[in-house]
């Protein structure tokens, strides 16, 4: 029998999990860890954290499948895009990393922009300069720790850092290079042109595979520490949003999915390269050879309801405790009977800054229309309404780019919920369907390494044999009415801040 391993390097924690070469889930393992935030709008991780809940899981899951090590026949990387890891000459880690969802960087992308030039930094990377990405943090090292990028030899995202401590090769894939900025999108490989404006080294870099290649071998050093065979393949793998579109079957031209993790994404594959204009929507490599995806992004997706959840939610924590059952299912329970539109009460998701269709780092969360009627039910309602509201934005926008949409998935932690779905099937107008298996980026890298592993010829041809779709849930023609309403005045909220939010971002 043969066996996949999919590891997802996630924000909030790292899913190890083991399958069956068709897919089903054998064995999974979740290990957590910090997000440090040592300043209003700075996000920083510990690659070490990341590394130990790698270790952690894998040896979980092989002690407690008794999977046999040497049955396992590829590994497949997914994880957070964008963060900066820093490497000196050793392979030893230089800082913390600065994560995708960090917005310290307005400045550096001011001179980004400035050294490039807007044009060609569109034509070449498919965006604007964008604080989330990581050239900008590249440069912020550069600008405010010298001392630290001086020692600077090696530059890797999250996954590939798990990549350089199983395998010690320095590389990466296309779809998560897509989003560094750094990479020729059309060319699908480093642009020579961007990393000679910026000054940084090319030999910083690693090698650029597609996502289903074999990047390297599990050495022996990381066989000892993970409980894996010394010579395990290790597939390139994808960003996680990428990784996400594979494990539920959006490899085809027409298909999307939207994704609640700690951020939202709306995701559409392409086999051709539409571009926004104004680069409200990411256009990236997909990890399916020689196509691209379109995605849009919120930023405090997943990472607005935690935050409510755990600022504001201890009682339903202690509740979920004593009955042994997920705290969001009670939350759902408490949502669901707050009325659409939550008696006139809207939020703003923007925590962490936003992307689409904003692109702003100085945007904050808002509660617009607070009455002493509203419970904490309604607040915890609200905040579902406007992570699904802005999700709506990034649809909007692909279809200003003529991205068109055939079928919509719902997955991640919040596609797991009933109501979270019925909610995006109402704002979105449109039917929305699920996966069977919710494992998604690890099921995503895990079918990657078959691929790799030549047990399917093509990622399209795995898909087709390994996900089932199910649980479709129609629009509610009533609730799309007044859900319509409210978004218009969800809408008109941020221009009507925009000043006020950079403002405040000076005090
Ligand atoms: C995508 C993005 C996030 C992260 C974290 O551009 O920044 O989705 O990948 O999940």
């Amino acid at each position: 029998m043969e066996y996949l391993i999919g590891i997802d390097v996630g924000t909030s924690g790292t899913k190890t999990a083991l399958f069956s070469r068709n897919g089903e889930l054998v064995k999974s393992h979740t290990a957590q860890y910090p997000l440090y935030q040592p300043q209003n709008g700075y996000a920083e991780q510990e690659p070490a954290d990341w590394w130990n809940a790698v270790c952690e899981g894998l040896c979980a899951v092989i002690a407690q499948s008794g999977v046999d090590k040497n049955d396992i026949v590829g590994i497949g990387l997914s994880g957070q895009m964008h963060g900066l890891v820093m490497l000196d000459e050793n392979g030893e880690v230089l800082r913390r990393s600065i994560i995708w969802c960090d917005q310290r960087t307005a400045k550096e992308c001011d001179q980004i922009t400035q050294l490039c030039g807007a044009d060609r930094l569109m034509a070449v990377t498919a965006s604007p300069a964008l604080t989330g990405f990581t050239a900008s943090k590249i440069l912020w090292v550069r600008n405010n720790e010298p001392q630290i990028y001086e020692k600077c030899r090696h530059i890797l995202l999250p996954k590939d850092y798990i990549r350089y401590m199983l395998t010690g090769v320095f590389a990466t894939d296309v779809s998560d290079a897509s989003g560094m900025q750094l990479l020729d999108i059309a060319q699908r490989d480093w642009s020579d042109e961007i990393l000679e404006k910026l000054s940084i080294p090319k030999a910083w870099l690693g090698k650029v595979f597609e996502s289903c290649e074999v990047s390297g071998k599990v050495s022996e050093s990381a066989a000892q520490l993970t409980s894996l065979a010394a010579g395990t393949p290790v597939a390139a793998g994808a960003g996680d949003n990428a990784a996400a579109a594979v494990g539920c079957g959006v490899v085809r031209d027409g298909r999307a999915f939207t994704t609640i993790g700690t951020s939202g994404v709306v995701f559409a594959h392409t086999s051709d390269m539409p571009v926004d204009e104004k680069g409200r929507i990411h256009t990236f490599c997909s990890a399916v050879p020689g196509a691209w995806h379109v995605m849009g992004v919120t930023q405090a997706a997943g990472l607005s309801l935690k935050w409510y959840k755990d600022n504001f939610c201890t009682e339903e924590t202690h509740e979920a405790e004593k009955e042994a059952v997920d705290v969001y299912k009670i939350l759902d329970e408490k949502a669901a009977r707050i009325p659409v539109g939550c008696d006139r009460l809207l939020y703003l998701p923007y925590l962490m800054g936003e992307r689409t269709p904003h692109l702003d780092p100085d945007a904050r969360g808002v509660f617009f229309g607070l009455s002493a009627m509203h419970t904490r039910a309604h607040l915890l309602r609200a905040v579902m309404e406007g992570v699904t509201f802005s999700l709506r934005d990034c649809l909007e926008i692909f279809g200003q780019a003529g991205v068109n949409i055939d079928s919509m998935m719902a997955c991640g932690g919040g596609g797991s919920s009933k109501l979270w779905r019925q909610m995006l099937a109402d704002v979105f107008g449109c039917e929305v369907t699920t996966c069977v298996s919710n494992e998604g980026g690890a099921l995503g890298a895990a079918i990657l390494a078959a691929v790799g592993a030549g047990l399917y010829d093509s990622v399209e041809e795995a898909c087709d044999a390994v996900i089932a779709v199910k649980g479709r849930q129609l629009p509610d023609d009533n609730n799309t009415k007044k859900y319509n309403e409210y978004y218009k005045m969800y809408g008109s909220l941020y221009p009507a801040l925009r000043e006020s939010f950079a403002a405040l971002s000076e005090k």
